[in-house]
């Protein structure tokens, strides 16, 4: 494993390489974000969600937890939704969830690894409302893999069912929320279809994203 100090020393040598690149970068930066996404992910470490689509920093705006989990009273998370949304004005929101993630795995079945249990409890509901589309599965994996991606798409309908969404779209702001949902195994992103603009569509992309699962 890397010292931190090895981290501190890799940090000079990237802004060093960027500020070369792309001469008065962190001054521009400095000044004002202007990020075109929200990004809601799993806190994995194998996640990164700027990197992974290949922005810089300044480009995307990020929240992260265990299992990209939207609850309605995580004021956390809600804060920079509202941030996001009304000071930043973004205009796409994405869900990401991934494969292999640990939280799912945990919820699927019922390990006991402590607090984190609780939290955990956001995906349980997702698979008590999916037990027939789970229990169809295969095997075990491919259960995870479905609960992973049903986890997702609840998500997006979390985002989209906020005040704060709500509102924008009574505004008249254009909001898009999107679901996907990231391949550990080959690096790459697959779109769920999931794909919600407006109030009156959250139901249409619903059953017809869940309808793809499986
Ligand atoms: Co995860």
């Amino acid at each position: 494993m890397r010292t931190v100090e090895e981290l501190l020393a890799n940090n000079r040598t990237w802004a060093a390489t960027v500020s070369t690149q792309n001469p008065g970068f962190f001054q521009r930066l400095a000044a004002q974000q202007t990020p075109a996404y929200l990004w809601i992910g799993c806190s994995d470490s194998r996640v990164p969600s700027t990197q992974l689509v290949g922005l810089l920093p300044g480009e995307m705006f990020v929240h992260r937890n265990v299992a990209n989990i939207v609850a309605h009273t995580d004021f956390s998370c809600l804060s920079v939704l509202q941030y996001a949304v009304e000071v930043l004005q973004i205009q796409h929101i994405i869900v990401c969830g991934h494969y292999r993630c640990g939280g799912v795995h945990a919820a699927l079945h019922s390990h006991q690894l402590g607090l984190i249990d609780n939290w955990l409890q956001h995906v349980q509901d997702v698979r008590r409302k999916h037990v027939a589309l789970l229990a169809a599965c295969r095997d075990s994996a491919e259960e995870e893999q479905r609960l992973c991606e049903l986890n997702v798409i609840e998500q997006v309908v979390n985002v989209s069912q906020t005040t704060i969404v709500q509102q924008a779209w009574l505004r008249g702001q254009q909001i898009v929320v999107y679901g996907w949902i990231y391949d550990v195994e080959d690096g790459l992103l697959r779109d769920l279809q999931m794909r919600v603009s407006s109030d009156e569509s959250i139901g249409t992309q619903y059953a017809h994203a869940v309808g793809l699962v499986g």
